[in-house]
């Protein structure tokens, strides 16, 4: 037994109320519950808690966009995880959501008590501004033209073209992606966290082995310089907590996010009659330990060590930073169907082949990893299903037909049943430390070495020959005994497989310490296939379901008024070293295939009142909906030789603000101009909705 019983607390980083769980995110929550279904296994009080981080602008305007209030939709979203994560089989304690009245009250003590220390100060804060909308304006709601390459449609932080960082202020042309309105700049009080307080505290924090090392010299590299202040305010309207005696101001999300750890775990102790204060005191002897992708490292490392430190709280013992996902070597897009969703999986594939995947490859540190789909197929069915569950398969049959079902009284060759039990602790110590990757080596090793063993006794071979029969039972007895530490081993990982493995073998929930009692004189069940191969088709389909999403939600969210967007003027881009890299008349590929063209019907076409090139026509696009465009052919066309025609838009086109209304897409024409221009007029038999390829 482990000498000692510890007091865990573990976390994932909360997800935003704002979209579904994919497979990037995934990595974290695989990752943390493995380690905590590890700690529960070895017998110490280990409580994971989550919740959804409910909070901020994007979610506010997401809610007003489907016109359903923030509640309701951080309701919806909050079931959505939760089945997600279910499906993957994350077994959080307690799963919640930071809009609570426990995370109100929490977040509420700790600016309180950082107010009262002097740790906050207010200055006012000059920024973008919508007129229209009457709101301040996230940087990422302005855009403009880039003020350093000039490249249109830029968000108001940093430009994708060149890279270049700047202030909403700044752009050019700038507009807010929620009105189209363009944006004035306005002054307003902001509450400031004075994080260069606890300069001195983190510098030493930081060596004292609570985040990894790689992460020790980022951290101490920001800590050289001096430590801004954080601004932890915003103005309404905001979705999130009003600041005490502060009205009209808000908690930015960020502040009461990572108290949503302690609030989850709050409302766990109410149900579990846990001590709050025993984990959450300042003196606290118990361990807490939040993992973390390595984009938030700066909140996690820096500001919330120092807000708890502040606010008269215990700091984690440990961050553990992953790295990000990539799916066949690349960013996970959209277009390529890469940016796989949970939901999208799940009807496809089982969800433990991931488990086991991710397991296999996450070292502890922050390096990224990748999902290659070949190396998937081919781990999960040799390891998996050709090494675990074939040990199994291979001996469970001859127990039930020969032997009733009971394995022998004593073990065949104790010798190798000690050589795997014993490896029991240094693949705990892997798990432990998080090197999963390096505990999945040594189980497949050991997997290794109990087929060898079958192929060498060659059961099957037994089983026909006369007298044997003793043999025989031993020598299945043997596997089902070595593949029963297998599975003990593997539990953290596959606990869904490793459940029906305790109810093929009989016995009651394996815990660690349980391999080393062999089973013997036990009766077992009736094998059943406990996992089968991946079939590489079902990868295609969710790959192909993506793409297939992708086009839909961009016809829909054309449907909705959006932000203006400039027209695509010519420029040529510089690289780094000064040479010309690209004209942009050339696209890549992935630009091209962002490009949603698409079949429809011109259902009603219209003059419009004091238009003189325009025509505003109404196009079918059969399941995708109708869609209203102005289009530039009123010279040569008259509107009702242009009904119940065929032609061709691009579907995607964010909608445009126009003098006379919005139009939400383009169709396609050729010719000189004038009475010479003709819309593309696809053969019979193409049907609105088709995509054109
Ligand atoms: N809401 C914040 C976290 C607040 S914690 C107090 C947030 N949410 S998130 O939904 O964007 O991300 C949740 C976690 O998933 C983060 O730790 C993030 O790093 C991780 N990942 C999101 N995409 C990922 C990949 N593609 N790959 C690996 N992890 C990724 O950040
Ligand atoms: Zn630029």
């Amino acid at each position: 037994m482990p000498t000692h019983k510890r007091k865990i607390l573990v976390t994932s980083a909360l997800p935003y109320a704002n979209g579904p769980i994919h497979l990037g995110h995934l990595v974290e929550y695989i990752q943390t519950d493995i380690w905590s279904r590890f700690q529960k296994m070895r017998g110490h009080d280990c409580h994971y808690v989550c919740a959804d981080d409910a909070h901020g602008t994007p979610i506010m305007l997401h809610a007003e966009k489907r016109g359903i209030t923030p509640e309701q939709l951080i309701k919806e979203i909050s079931l959505e995880h939760q089945r997600d994560f279910a499906a993957f089989a994350i077994d959080f304690d307690c799963y919640y959501s930071t809009h609570s009245d426990e995370n109100r009250e929490l977040a509420e003590t700790i600016y309180r008590r950082l107010n009262e220390a002097d740790h906050i100060t207010k200055r006012d804060v000059e920024q973008a501004y919508d007129p229209e909308k009457e709101m301040f304006l996230p940087d990422r709601f302005v855009k403009g033209e880039c003020p350093k390459c000039h490249t249109p449609d830029q968000y108001g932080d940093s430009c994708e073209s060149c890279g270049a960082t700047y202030s909403p202020t700044e752009l050019i042309n700038p507009v807010s992606a929620v009105s189209g309105a363009t944006p004035i700049t306005r002054s307003s009080e902001h509450h400031f966290f004075k994080l260069e307080n606890f300069a001195e505290m983190l510098r030493d924090w930081i060596k004292q082995g609570h985040v990894q090392e790689e992460m020790a010299n980022k951290l101490s590299e920001w800590l050289e310089g001096e430590l801004r202040d954080w601004d932890i305010s915003r103005d309404a309207p905001y979705f999130g907590f009003e600041i005490p005696d502060a009205p009209g101001k808000y908690f930015y999300v960020w502040l009461d996010a990572p108290v949503g750890y302690m609030a989850s775990f709050k409302k766990l102790c109410a149900t579990k009659g846990l001590d709050f204060d025993e984990y959450w005191g300042k003196d606290s002897k118990t361990e807490l330990y939040h993992f973390i992708g390595k984009d938030i490292v700066y909140f996690h490392a820096l500001f919330w060590p120092a807000m708890l430190e502040g606010a008269g709280f215990r700091k984690p013992s440990g961050i553990f930073t992953h790295g990000f996902l990539t799916i066949n070597g690349e960013k996970m897009s959209k277009s390529r169907g890469t940016f796989i969703k949970a939901s999208t999986y799940i009807d496809h594939l089982n969800p433990e082949y991931l488990r086991y995947y991710f397991a296999a490859k996450l070292g502890n540190s922050v390096t990224d990893l990748d999902l290659n789909f070949d190396d998937f197929t081919s781990r999960v069915n040799s390891d998996l299903v050709g090494k675990v569950v074939n040990i199994a398969s291979r001996c469970a049959g001859f127990i039930k037909k020969r032997f009733d079902g009971k394995l022998s009284a004593n073990i065949d060759q104790p010798d190798l049943l000690a050589e795997l039990v014993d490896a029991g602790d240094s693949i705990a110590e892997s798990y432990e430390k998080r090197d999963y990757n390096r505990a999945m080596r040594d189980i497949m090793a050991l997997a290794d070495r109990a087929n060898q063993y079958i192929d060498q006794k060659q059961p099957w071979v037994i089983a026909k020959e006369e007298g044997k029969d003793q043999e025989l039972h031993q020598v299945c007895s043997m596997g089902i005994n070595l593949f029963r530490i297998l599975v003990t081993y593997l539990k953290p990982v596959l606990p869904v497989t490793v459940e029906k493995s305790e109810a093929f073998l009989n016995i009651p929930t394996l815990s660690w310490e349980d391999r080393k009692q062999p089973l013997t004189d036990h009766t077992i069940n009736k094998f059943k296939p406990l996992m089968t191969r991946v079939d590489p088709a079902s990868i295609e389909a969710i790959v192909e379901a993506e793409q297939r999403a992708l086009g839909v939600r961009l016809a829909a969210e054309l449907g909705a008024p959006g932000a203006k967007t400039t027209p695509v003027t010519k420029t040529t881009k510089q690289n780094k070293k000064g040479s010309q890299v690209e004209d942009d008349n050339t696209i890549s590929f992935d630009d091209f295939a962002k490009v949603d063209l698409r079949i429809a019907r011109i259902t009603k076409a219209e003059h419009i009142e004091g238009a003189d090139k325009l025509l505003q026509l109404t196009l079918d696009l059969g399941e995708m909906g109708s869609r209203n465009v102005f289009a530039g052919i009123k010279s040569a066309y008259q509107p009702e030789d242009l009904q119940g025609k065929l032609t061709v838009m691009v579907a995607n086109l964010a909608p445009r603000k126009m003098r006379f209304g919005i139009s939400e897409g383009m169709v396609l024409a050729a010719g000189p101009g004038g009475e010479d221009l003709w819309i593309l007029e696809p053969h019979d038999g193409a049907q609105p909705g088709m995509k054109v390829k």
